[in-house]
């Protein structure tokens, strides 16, 4: 079965099909605030097989490699109902090659929210990286980059003033003691399991690092919706700063 997938070709008539419609996309961005910095957001994901890493899936086979649940997260981390969230980055920590896929909302461009579409967006980035010709809309918010979440969680913790020191890291975890409100810690780095969870080394990776881990819900609930409580909390937070500091009638 494995080898009859390798040797399908990248690109089939289906794929040249999400490839159009990705590239039309989904135009409109909101006009997103930025009162806390950037959101990112880091899925921890585990046995990636080499074929997804490299772009080569199918796309009327999403569940296989688990790029199902890939586009669902990137779905849920960018799109709003009519708009692109511009602040929020979402990296996709592909565990078992030492890499990072990351969709940049604020570079975001012909994007859909459905999961076919985005998977297409992927596989074009990722089989970019490993050797296929590149085209205009290749890049469109998808951008690869060497190591995985430890590479990720040391660049992203420096990215503010220096003087306002690293960013705080938030594990979401059903067991986490913390609940959204730790969200409220301004420009921390948000870092998810898959459907796997979380590898006992990264458990300790996040330990070091002074990671606090945060509850979303008495229950055990996937990455994507976890993202989009994550998105509530923080806006329903920028919300109260902005009208705090709106000025009385
Ligand atoms: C489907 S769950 C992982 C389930 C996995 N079997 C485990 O035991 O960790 C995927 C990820 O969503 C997040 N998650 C799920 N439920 C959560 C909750 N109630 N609060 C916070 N994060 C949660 C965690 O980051 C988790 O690793």
């Amino acid at each position: 079965m494995l080898v009859t997938l390798l040797s399908l070709p990248i690109v089939g008539g289906s794929t040249r099909a999400a490839d159009r419609l990705a590239s039309r996309g989904f135009e409109r961005a909101s006009p997103a605030p930025f009162a806390s910095g950037p959101r990112d957001l880091i899925v921890v994901c585990h046995r990636t097989p080499v074929k997804v890493a490299q772009g080569r899936f199918r796309l009327d086979n999403l569940p296989d490699g688990r790029v199902d649940l890939l586009a669902r997260c990137a779905s849920a981390a960018i799109f709003t109902s009519h708009g692109v969230r511009r602040e929020t980055r979402l990296w996709l920590a592909l565990q078992d090659q030492s890499v990072c896929l990351c969709l940049d909302g604020s570079t975001a461009r012909g994007m859909h929210p459905d999961e076919r579409t985005l998977a297409a967006a992927m596989k074009r980035t990722l089989a970019v990286e490993h050797g296929a010709t590149s085209r205009a809309d290749t890049a469109n918010g998808w951008s690869y980059h060497a190591g995985g979440l430890e590479h990720r969680l040391r660049e992203l913790r420096q990215q503010r003033p220096v003087s306002r020191g690293p960013r705080p890291i938030l594990q979401l975890h059903e067991d986490g003691e913390a609940t959204l409100q730790a969200l409220l810690a301004a420009g921390a780095v948000l870092v998810l399991g898959d459907q796997l969870g979380f590898t006992s080394g990264e458990e300790a990776l996040l330990a070091s690092a002074g990671a606090r881990r945060a509850t979303v819900s008495p229950r055990g609930l996937l990455t994507s919706h976890c993202i989009v409580l994550a998105h509530h909390a923080l806006d329903e937070a920028e919300a109260r700063v902005g009208l705090a500091a709106s000025p009385v009638e």
